[in-house]
Parts: C-alpha cells; sequence; structure tokens
C-alpha cells in the first residue's frame, strides 16, 4: 500500500483509541518512517502493542505532560505515560529549541514508553544544523557481562551530525548483536536467526528465535557492549527518573503496569568550538575516511546513516508490504 495511504490508516486507528489528531499524526508518521528506513521491527508490527497497552490504560492517550524548564539549555519531561512518540517528539523539538538559544540542549524524559528509532528524533535535531545524541532505556533482553540473567534493554545508542552534505551521520545502534524487534518478526515468520546473537533458557547458543526471546540476547564485543548498555541505563534511565535496573516492562508480554521508559536529549550546535569552519572540517573528514584503500568485497566506505538513507529514498517510490499477521491486526483494529 502507499505510504501516505497507510499514514491514514494508522492515524484513524490512534484517533479511534482517544489520542488527539496532532498525537495521532505523529504517531502515524513515526511508524510509516519505520516502514520507509527499512526497519519494520519498529513499524506496523507494533501497531497492536500500542493498542493494547492503551486498551488495558497502561500508555494514557490524553497525557498531561509537563515540561520543567531548569535553565535556558535544561529541560525535563514529566510525559504521563504517553506513548512514547509523543514524549519523544516533544522532547526532542524542547531539546533543538534550548540549543538554538543557548548552544545546547539537555532535555530528561520519564514516564515514557517505546519510542521506536532513536534515529527519527536525531535526524530530527541533525537537519535543523544541529549534532544530537539520543539515549534510551528499554525492557531486560540482555545479560550483564558475568550474570545469566537478561536485565539491560538493548538500549540504543544514537548519534547524528551534519555533514555538509543532504546525507546526515546518524549512527543508530542497539548495544546487542541484534535488535529485539528483529527476533521478534523471524520468531513471527518461523525464520531463524543468525548464530552468536543469543543463548537460549540453559545458556546454549541458539538460532531459534522463541528460544532467544526466552533466554537472553548478546551484547556487542562482550564486557564493552555490556559496559556501553549500563551506561544507557544509568543515563536515561536512573539520571532522568525513568525506570532503570531491569524494571521497564517489556511492551508486549508485561501488563502489569505502565514502561515508565526514561529518554536523554543532547543537542549541540556544530559552531561551538570551531565556528563556521565545522562544515570544511566535517567534510575533510569524511572525505580522508572515504578515500582510504577498500578490502576486497567492498565498492564504497559508508558512514553510518547512508545506507539508511539510500533505503528510504528508494521506498519513498515503492508499496509498503504488509504482511500477513500485520494485516489481521489491521483488520482487527477496523482500519478497513
Ligand atoms: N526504542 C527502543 O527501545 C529500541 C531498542 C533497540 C533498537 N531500537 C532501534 O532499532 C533500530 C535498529 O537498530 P540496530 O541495532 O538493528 O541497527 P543496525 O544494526 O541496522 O545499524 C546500526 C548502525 O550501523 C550503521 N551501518 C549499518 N551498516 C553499515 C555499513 N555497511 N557501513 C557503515 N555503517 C553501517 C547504520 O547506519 C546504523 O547507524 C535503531 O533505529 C534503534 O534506535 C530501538
Amino acid at each position: 500500500m502507499k505510504h501516505f495511504l497507510l499514514n491514514k490508516l494508522i492515524k484513524k486507528i490512534f484517533i479511534n483509541h482517544k489520542l488527539s489528531t496532532k498525537h495521532a499524526k505523529i504517531c502515524s508518521d513515526a511508524l510509516i518512517n519505520a516502514e520507509l528506513a527499512g526497519a519494520p521491527s519498529h513499524g506496523l508490527s507494533r501497531l497492536k502493542m500500542y493498542c493494547d497497552r492503551i486498551n488495558k490504560k497502561l500508555i494514557n492517550p490524553k497525557p498531561k505532560i509537563k515540561i520543567k524548564k531548569i535553565s535556558q539549555s535544561i529541560s525535563c519531561i514529566d510525559a504521563n505515560n504517553s506513548i512514547g512518540f509523543v514524549a519523544a517528539d516533544l522532547a526532542v523539538k524542547t531539546a533543538i529549541k534550548n540549543a538554538k538559544k543557548t548552544g545546547i540542549g539537555l532535555v530528561a524524559v520519564k514516564n515514557s514508553g517505546h519510542y521506536g528509532l532513536s534515529g527519527y528524533y536525531v535526524e530530527q535535531a541533525v537537519k535543523k544544523n544541529l549534532i544530537a545524541m539520543l539515549f534510551t532505556n528499554a525492557p531486560p533482553a540482555v545479560a550483564p557481562h558475568g550474570a545469566s540473567k537478561s536485565l539491560f534493554g538493548t538500549n540504543p545508542i544514537c548519534f547524528g551530525t551534519p555533514t555538509g552534505s543532504k546525507v546526515p551521520f546518524i549512527l543508530d545502534t542497539s548495544i546487542s548483536m541484534i535488535n529485539r524487534g528483529k527476533i521478534r518478526v523471524a520468531a513471527k515468520e518461523g525464520k531463524k536467526i543468525p548464530e552468536g546473537v543469543a543463548l537460549d533458557k540453559s545458556g546454549k547458543p541458539t538460532t531459534d528465535p522463541k528460544k532467544a526471546l526466552e533466554g537472553v540476547q548478546l551484547p556487542i564485543a562482550g564486557f564493552r557492549g555490556s559496559g556501553l548498555a549500563w551506561m544507557v541505563d544509568i543515563l536515561s534511565g536512573v539520571f532522568t527518573g525513568g525506570n532503570h535496573a531491569g524494571r521497564v516492562k517489556d511492551p508486549f508480554t508485561d501488563f502489569s503496569a505502565p514502561q515508565n521508559i526514561g529518554h536523554l536529549f543532547f543537542v549541540m550546535k556544530p559552531n561551538l568550538f570551531v565556528g563556521n569552519s565545522f562544515n570544511s572540517r566535517i567534510k575533510d573528514n569524511i572525505k580522508t575516511i572515504k578515500k582510504l584503500p577498500k578490502i576486497k568485497s567492498i565498492k564504497e566506505i559508508l558512514y553510518p546513516g547512508q545506507n539508511k538513507f539510500n533505503r528510504y529514498i528508494n521506498n519513498l517510490k515503492k508499496e509498503i508490504h504488509i504482511p500477513k499477521d500485520v494485516l489481521e491486526d489491521l483488520k482487527n483494529l477496523n482500519a478497513f
């Protein structure tokens, strides 16, 4: 289906679930963006989950979001259990506004929920010619180094910067070998997951996504990845007032309470230290790296975000594929 038609349907579903038209649009735009960016694990496949959580009063469709200004640069947001997309949209806009005024915008968010792709928000700041970093925690999926039980989420780390070209640099990566959404999609589609990304609940390596979801996911780079996940949990959970230390609820399986996820947005003007030469410096940096001799199998050295940018542009021209189970969800949600 064409992306703009699907967007209208999704918006209608959120409005039927009592979100305001403005909030419904924020949510449908974010889900369609995930599909176009080639991340269906964070797109329509999650729609039913968000609606289930609204129906069970774990996501507040009419949140009274409070923004507290701590200084010209720093704000904190209590999202009042809003859907994560709405909290993150407000947070990035606030961080951009603060950074435009003072050079730096730091915004903490608590009482939020799953917001999808970090890169979607960081890109909004980069499009305004700002550097941005974003951290969020997530439900337990990864065992801390040395532990046999999962506690850290796949806690994505996202960094973006203008590049002086129309393609932004956006490093947007989970700290796990594979993001959990991809394991869920593989489980639904009866596919295997790659070797070396997960252990079953008895600690044995597995390529069975269902066993992986019951067991633990492996962090990138062993104890280093575990350390990065811990850092994200501190910055987005401990520091913001959000849940942390494994207390973020799994949105698909734990309906005992709202998620209370925390996010931390950090936005900076690129000219803070080097003035207007940032543009030529970043261009020089990227050019130098791209000119390096390449290993045989590689045609071009890509910077993070380049592949996603190309995918997005290509997908804009195509129809969005709706898998059978998602089509069923859409029918059950009275989309048609
Ligand atoms: N909200 C949440 O709780 C949550 C949790 C985990 C992940 N996510 C999201 O899931 C998405 C996918 O995460 P992921 O870990 O699967 O990302 P990924 O492995 O697909 O990509 C990670 C990064 O590597 C870059 N990259 C990929 N191939 C490259 C290449 N050949 N050369 C140079 N760079 C390359 C990508 O541009 C990206 O920035 C992210 O947007 C993330 O924010 C969200």
